[in-house]
């Protein structure tokens, strides 16, 4: 389609570009007000597609709502995005600056280049170019929220009071990956998670280790009992009841699982790894997309500085999710760690556990007329048609488009795994960012010709 063909390319990877430069971290707090500037950012570029566009006040970082309604009897589909972006640091492992994009290789360089601000931007792109031909033609709703990379907690109210405006026949997302290189994917799964702080809390000072040692509970010992026995020597969960509501592979899965192309010794090398590790009996593809795991991120305690201190540390503290699958649910089971870690906690100390978000797991059927005519969509502006994928990561909004609107969503990605999200040097191949461009143009084109057949 000529239209596929003649994107004003350099602009596009201009209007990306600018995007980009705005550093809107959600997680810190200084950063907020890059946060307000790129939501209005993209309320501007929304509205150059003729959609109207509002920013949505919010507990946290503001949501930016738009709608262009066409014709009633249309479909409609609304596309989720997030304009907030993971935290940059380590700085001196970049290349380049995080906010200062720059093409390498074909490759665009900067945090948010793939997650999300990129693969996000081509449906907002494909609206502009329909719009400056022969106008939409469908209806869009878009909700580009502020907060996914801290768990869009304030999303899910949001989504409950709007339920009537937000009503749609479709959900679109790129916010995921292709299988790999030249493969792209249409994603039908996604795990779920639950997040949670422990912070320990012993003597209320630190203390000399050779004084006081062996009398008192360390919160540094205990931190690492706690997270030691989270797992047995497999890989196992040792939470009471935490597999009893998985929903177990099929066979049929299993077979799909097996059919696509996976080596393990390139996966592994790829992440400078030599071997795997985790719940025996599963490949690595079920490993990470229909097991559930728990894992530490993030473990504080003592002094590391330079040279030996000996002290008993008077606090510790654990950043630890859990990735879940279909069947689980995050509330519940996040009271389930924390009854397991209060157990084991040594007298003497006190703790405090902090819920930080959580969202279930969703799996939906393979086969819908949306997935048939996101497939052809693919085909048009990626030259080959999709497999059918699972997922191991997180898009909290999914479960609750499902819960509330009781819509399918179509997880396009057009990114890679190996693009380096939430790492330095994350990048974006410039091809596939006008790619996924031409695919949103043949996704709308597409529903439009269906409904009018
Ligand atoms: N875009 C990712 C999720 C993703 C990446 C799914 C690659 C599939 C493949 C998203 O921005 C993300 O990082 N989500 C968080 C969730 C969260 C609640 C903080 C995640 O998965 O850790
Ligand atoms: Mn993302
Ligand atoms: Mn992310």
């Amino acid at each position: 389609m000529a239209i596929l063909d003649d994107l004003p390319r350099n602009e596009h990877l201009d209007t990306l570009k600018e995007f980009l430069r705005i550093p809107s971290v959600s997680a810190q707090s200084e950063h907020a007000d890059d946060c307000r500037d790129a939501a209005q950012w993209v309320q501007t570029q929304l509205e150059q597609a003729g959609v109207e566009a509002e920013l949505v006040e919010t507990a946290g970082h503001p949501i930016v709502y738009g709608e262009a309604i066409v014709d009633a009897s249309l479909p409609t589909v609304l596309v989720y995005g997030h304009y907030d972006v993971q935290p940059p640091e380590p700085l001196d492992l970049w290349t380049t600056p995080a906010f200062e994009p720059t093409v390498r290789d074909g490759c665009l360089y900067a945090r948010g280049a793939t997650d999300d601000k990129g693969q996000m931007l081509t449906h907002v792109l494909a609206a502009q170019v329909l719009a400056a031909g022969e106008g939409l033609p469908i209806n869009l709703k878009y909700v580009i929220e502020g907060e996914e990379e801290v768990g869009s907690n304030n999303l899910g109210p949001f989504l409950r009071e709007n339920r009537e405006r937000l009503a749609c026949d479709v959900a679109v997302i790129s916010d995921t990956s292709q299988y790999g290189p030249g493969v792209p994917a249409i994603t039908y799964g996604l795990r779920g998670i639950l997040a949670c702080e422990v912070r320990l809390f012993g003597p209320k000072r630190d203390l000399h280790s050779g004084v006081y040692g062996g009398s008192v509970a360390n919160p540094a010992n205990a931190i690492c009992q706690l997270v030691g026995a989270l797992h047995d020597a497999d890989g196992r969960v040792q939470i009471p009841g935490f597999y009893d509501d998985v929903v177990p592979l099929t066979d049929e899965e299993r077979e799909q699982f097996a059919a696509l192309p996976f080596s393990d010794a390139d996966y592994l090398a790829e992440i400078g790894l030599t071997a795997g590790h985790g719940e025996p009996g599963f490949s690595i593809n079920e490993q990470r997309w229909a097991r559930p795991t728990c894992d530490v991120n993030g473990l504080l305690a003592g002094y590391t500085g330079e040279g030996p201190k000996t002290i008993v540390p008077s606090q510790a503290m654990a950043k630890i999710t859990c990735r879940l699958v279909p069947g689980q649910q995050w509330d519940t089971l996040t009271d389930s760690l924390e009854a397991f870690l209060r157990e084991r906690l040594p007298p003497g100390l006190r703790m405090e556990f902090d819920r930080e978000h959580g969202a279930n797991a969703i799996r939906f059927e393979t086969g819908s007329r949306w997935m048939k005519a996101a497939e052809d969509a693919i085909e048009a502006g990626f030259g080959t048609r999709p497999v059918f994928i699972r997922e191991g990561g997180s898009i909290p909004v999914v479960a609750t488009l499902q819960e509330v609107l009781g819509v399918e969503t179509l997880l396009l990605g057009w990114g890679q795994n190996t693009d380096a999200l939430h790492a330095p040097d994350e990048h974006f191949s410039v091809d596939d960012f006008h790619r996924g461009t031409a695919a949103s143009i043949a996704l709308m084109q597409r529903l439009a010709a269906d409904a009018a057949a």
